[in-house]
């Protein structure tokens, strides 16, 4: 299969269930529920995923299909899998912030190929599948041609969740060694690191949909997506991208 007819489907898809969650964003029409982990979702992400869910099902029915709202489905398939958040950046979303996104990754024999992050309320799309290179809007995009964290800027979603996972020093070193740090990120932080206007983005805290579309949209970028120590996966619970070729600076500095 080509993969090119895949990742058109994932931009497409994307691109469709973000039409739907404009039709809530900012309508001050929506109700947020909390899940057992005390986390935001509201009737968008569910809709979201229940389209997302229905178009592969009809384009590749054997596929499986992992959610952040309705868990996974075990295709006859299972050596393709789509995973799937339906809002990146609910807390963004209920409240009016345009970083959020819609996230739709594709593993085949256990490596993301295939990865689409569309940003709907930014009408942005980053995209790429493996050995086809990595746009944004159209447009081919690559990451930072710095060569050293100094100057540069490091971006995150929460300060607090760095304490929570042990990892304020390393925060604290790699804060220091750049230029400077912005939050409010989500998977936006990932996205500007792919186009070039930051050089890190770090997140301790990451489930598999949170990023499935990011080890493809970085590699081809000229970038790396994976965990603190070097490995590219999206299973680690923690994530981190930047420039390929500040990578070993990034992980001197997190050691310590
Ligand atoms: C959250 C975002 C955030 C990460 C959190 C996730 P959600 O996803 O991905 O960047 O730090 O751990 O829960 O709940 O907005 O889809
Ligand atoms: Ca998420
Ligand atoms: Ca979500």
């Amino acid at each position: 299969m080509d993969l090119r007819e895949y990742l058109d489907f994932a931009a497409q898809t994307a691109h469709e269930a973000g039409r739907l969650t404009l039709g809530y964003f900012r309508t001050g029409e929506m109700r947020t529920d909390f899940k057992p982990d005390d986390t935001p979702v509201t009737a968008a992400d569910r809709q979201a995923e229940r389209l997302i869910r229905a178009r592969i099902g009809a384009k590749y029915p054997g596929h499986t299909v992992v959610g952040e709202e309705y868990g996974a489905e075990e295709g006859t398939d299972a050596s393709h899998r789509w995973i799937v958040d339906p809002i990146d950046g609910t807390k963004a979303f209920v409240r009016g912030v345009p970083l959020y996104s819609v996230l739709i990754g594709l593993e085949i024999e256990g490596t993301c190929e295939i990865g689409a992050a569309y940003f709907p309320a930014l009408d942005e799309m980053i995209y790429a599948a493996t050995g086809e290179g990595c746009y944004c809007n159209g447009r081919r995009t690559r990451v930072s041609s710095a060569e050293t964290l100094e100057g540069g800027i490091l971006s995150f979603t929460d300060a607090a969740t760095f304490e929570k996972r042990g990892r304020e020093e390393a925060f604290r070193r790699l804060r220091g060694a750049a230029g400077g740090s912005r939050g409010w990120s989500d998977a936006y932080g990932h996205a500007l690191v792919a186009a070039g206007r930051v050089e890190l983005m770090l997140d301790p805290v990451m489930n598999p949909w949170d990023c499935a579309p990011f080890p493809p949209i970085l590699r081809e970028a000229g970038g790396y997506f994976g965990d603190w120590s070097g490995n590219e996966t999206i299973q680690a619970g923690e994530a981190l991208s930047t420039p390929s070729t500040l990578l070993p600076e990034v992980l001197r500095l997190i050691e310590g």
